[in-house]
């Protein structure tokens, strides 16, 4: 399977539809957590069983990751979990609109791609428009947890979505990391870093509920 692929490539400008909300989830009113780059989806398989009262959606521009972890998914008949395919920076924002309004309360984003080279930069996955798109539909309490093992990528997603002033940083600014993932659940990525020794960055914000009406 490719390590990566170019989201600015034609294959990935088309925008796909979200599956009717009612059957993503059986039960379709839950608080909704999504996880952007899930990859093999461990990470929200271990939640979903975890937290039955969450619904979970995973999204994965690899289609073949995808397959596999809806394939996970289905034999441990989890109904409150669902991984989809597509390319966050063109299908989420209309995604997002689809949902009931404050439905949405958690976004993670751990170890994205870090596309070393600045001409490479514009194929990173947080973006100003994305992250807009996320605070537009996020619930007023709701949160944006980052993570990565390269510093210099922790700090242009942290700057931007500080400068954003969408988001308020839950450690109030004192830029002290949190040691462990927030979330009672490692991602792959995460559990090779940590055997590699390697630091690990991680913060939660919290939406600014002043800049949107809900
Ligand atoms: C380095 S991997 C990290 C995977 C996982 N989050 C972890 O921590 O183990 C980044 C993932 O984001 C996915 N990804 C990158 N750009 C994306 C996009 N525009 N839309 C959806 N997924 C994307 C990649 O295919 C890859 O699986």
């Amino acid at each position: 399977m490719r390590q990566h692929v170019n989201p600015l490539s034609q294959f990935f400008q088309l925008p796909l539809s979200l599956p009717n909300k009612n059957l993503l989830f059986s039960k379709s009113h839950y608080p909704i957590h999504i996880d952007i780059g899930s990859a093999k989806g461990e990470f929200l398989i271990a939640l979903a069983t975890k937290y039955t009262d969450w619904n979970f959606m995973g999204l994965e521009i690899r289609e073949p990751l995808v397959r596999m972890s809806e394939k996970k998914r289905k034999k441990l008949e989890l109904d409150n979990l669902k991984f989809l395919f597509c390319n966050v920076n063109v299908s989420l924002d209309e995604w997002l609109s689809d949902l009931d309004c404050g439905q949405l309360k958690r976004v993670s984003i751990q170890f994205p791609d870090p596309w070393f080279k600045r001409k490479h930069f514009k194929r990173r996955v947080l973006n100003i428009n994305l992250l807009q798109s996320i605070a537009k539909n996020m619930s007023k309490d709701g949160e944006i947890f980052i993570q990565s093992d390269i510093f210099k990528l922790f700090e242009s997603m942290t700057n931007m979505i500080d400068k954003s002033r969408y988001f308020n940083r839950k450690d109030e600014g004192n830029f002290r990391f949190l040691d462990k993932n927030p979330y009672d659940s490692m991602t792959d990525r995460e559990l090779l870093s940590l055997k590699k020794n390697l630091p690990i960055y991680r913060v939660i914000y919290t939406r600014n509920s002043m800049l949107f009406v809900d």
